[in-house]
């Protein structure tokens, strides 16, 4: 088959006060899985948005075949075969419109001028993009509203193929997928690459499945190629995380003592969330870190929206030190002195227009008023303090938060809820997205909380994590609680067996 190749040849990016790309030399080849690795902030998605056109202000030359293009424009990235599908699916389609009409969108758009559309002609050549992927499991007359978010991924993917595409950029694909839909993603990433001749450039913090899938890796840090090699059976996370970092790093999170006091927050048969949380009971001891495990869409967010007054609760009854809460909406909640970092932090979590400063102190202004005077040395005392703390990755504390990296935003929105004063914090998937070094930070800081005596709710579908941090662990399965574990006595083995659905005897 055919080769093309992709490269680049110095090409550097420059945002004010942040040199995001510093003279990149980068190639890869039709029929390759390259992973691209590198701590939030390193140039990952600048150097993508650079080959999909998204970042005309580039400097350098990106070449086709070693023949110099100007990749000013989305379109004309896509023209030459270059296709992108981000993170957040649901900006690229459009949901009340059926499957074949989001696949076949840019064709639909350029055949406009006569405004006579084929209806089925669409729906043949976007059947046909889904059966050169194998997927059965999607029909085209569906509305793209009523898909699953790995659904809506594979339609961008059909999307990609289905014009002109020699190479295929997944940016943190699997972020947001349950393992049997990542395992199916790898599927399809693997068809790709063996029936299509495509190269597949990936993006993820999750090391052990760019080992898997990958054949070969770059290492990126501070906007910098540092690395590039294939990936062999000798290949291991520790070293590419140590070139990730530029040092050597010991992954295990050692779990702190701390002193446990007594109970004082308790969730008695709370049920809401519209039929997606039923009947759940547990409570946190003070210092007590709980874990909420469960697959993806066990209702684990649905519990912590609940908690936090996001959700409508229809049943049962929230206490706090023996009182009970009345919590019908966020603002009661943060009253009462619960705080929550939700997981779609882009869209929830912190104000994107807003600066880093103004976030981190937004969940307790009050902290830093006089008389309702805003004391902005102590916004920014305190906003220092969690940048340097967390590692969060800006030119300085004013910068907005939407020219933030990915990971970066999301120690923002963990920050902005670690300077409130609450009693409980809850916490939904939070490392979700964020590189090792960083994972370790929000660790300390969680054990901060803990040991200054407050409670800790931490959900999350990283099990590992779960047994790394926590005192004890609640298992959900279909919005109700499985299983209580001691997290000590307890392995992933059987919090795995509990999260598919079988039920132990609790004792509460
Ligand atoms: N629009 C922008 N304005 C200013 N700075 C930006 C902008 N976009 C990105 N940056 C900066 O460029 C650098 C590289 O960001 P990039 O998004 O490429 O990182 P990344 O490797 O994708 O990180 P992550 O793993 O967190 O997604 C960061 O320091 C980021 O703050
Ligand atoms: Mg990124």
């Amino acid at each position: 088959m055919e080769k093309i190749t992709l490269s680049t040849k110095d090409v550097s990016m420059e945002y004010p006060g942040v040199l995001a790309l510093n003279k990149v030399n980068f190639e890869i080849s039709t029929g390759e899985i390259h992973a691209i690795v590198g701590a939030n902030g390193a140039g990952k998605s600048t150097l993508m948005n650079v080959f999909a056109g998204s970042n005309p202000g580039y400097t350098g030359q990106v070449l086709l075949n070693g023949k110099p293009i100007e990749v000013r424009t989305p379109n004309f990235a896509k023209k030459h075969g270059i296709q992108i599908v981000y993170q957040e699916v649901d900006t690229a389609l459009v949901p009340s419109l059926s499957v074949a009409e989001n696949i076949m969108l840019n064709d639909m758009v350029m055949n406009m001028k006569g405004s006579f559309l084929d209806w089925g002609s669409i729906r043949k050549a976007a059947s046909k993009a889904l059966e050169r992927l194998h997927i059965t499991n999607i029909n085209v007359r569906t509305l793209v509203q009523n898909l699953t978010l790995a659904q809506k991924q594979m339609v961008l993917i059909a999307r990609a193929i289905q014009s002109e595409c020699n190479f295929l950029i997944l940016d943190e694909p699997t972020a947001p997928l349950s393992d049997t839909e990542t395992e199916e993603l790898f599927r399809i990433v693997k068809q790709l690459r063996e029936s299509e001749n495509i190269a597949i450039m990936f993006i993820s913090h999750r090391l052990h499945e760019v080992l898997q899938i990958c054949d070969s890796y770059t290492v990126m840090r501070n906007g910098e190629i540092v690395h590039n090699a294939p990936i062999t059976p000798e290949t291991s996370t520790k070293e590419i995380v140590e070139k990730m970092l530029g040092r050597s790093f010991e992954e295990n999170f050692p779990k702190e003592k701390v002193q446990i006091g007594e109970k004082f927050f308790e969730v008695k048969n709370l049920s809401g969330a519209y039929g997606k949380v039923n009947d759940v009971s547990f409570y946190v001891k003070k210092g007590e870190i709980v874990g909420i495990a469960g697959l993806v869409g066990a209702g684990k967010s649905e519990l912590c929206k609940t908690l936090f007054g996001s959700y409508k609760k229809t049943g049962g009854a929230v206490y706090l030190n023996g009182k009970e809460l009345k919590i019908n909406n966020p603002a009661q909640a943060v009253k009462n002195r619960i705080a929550l970092v939700p997981e779609e932090r882009r869209k929830e979590g912190v104000l994107v227009q807003e600066t880093v400063a103004f976030n981190l102190s937004a969940a307790c202004l009050q902290k830093f008023c006089t008389m309702s005077f805003v004391q902005k040395g102590k916004v920014n005392e305190n906003a220092e303090r969690f940048v340097k703390d967390l590692g969060i990755k800006t030119p300085s504390i004013k910068q907005l938060v939407r020219n933030l990296s990915g990971g970066n935003q999301q120690k923002v929105a963990v920050g902005k809820w670690l300077a409130a004063d609450c009693d409980i914090y809850i916490f939904d998937e939070p490392t979700k997205g964020v590189d090792v070094g960083a994972k370790q930070d929000i660790f300390h800081l969680i054990n901060d909380i803990a040991k200054a005596g407050n409670g800790v709710v931490y959900a999350s579908c990283e099990n590992n994590e779960l047994l790394s941090i926590t005192d004890r662990i609640y298992v959900m399965f279909g919005g109700e609680i499985m299983a209580e574990l001691v997290t000590a006595d307890t392995n992933e083995d059987e919090i795995m067996n509990y999260s598919v659905g079988t039920r132990a005897a609790i004792s509460n």
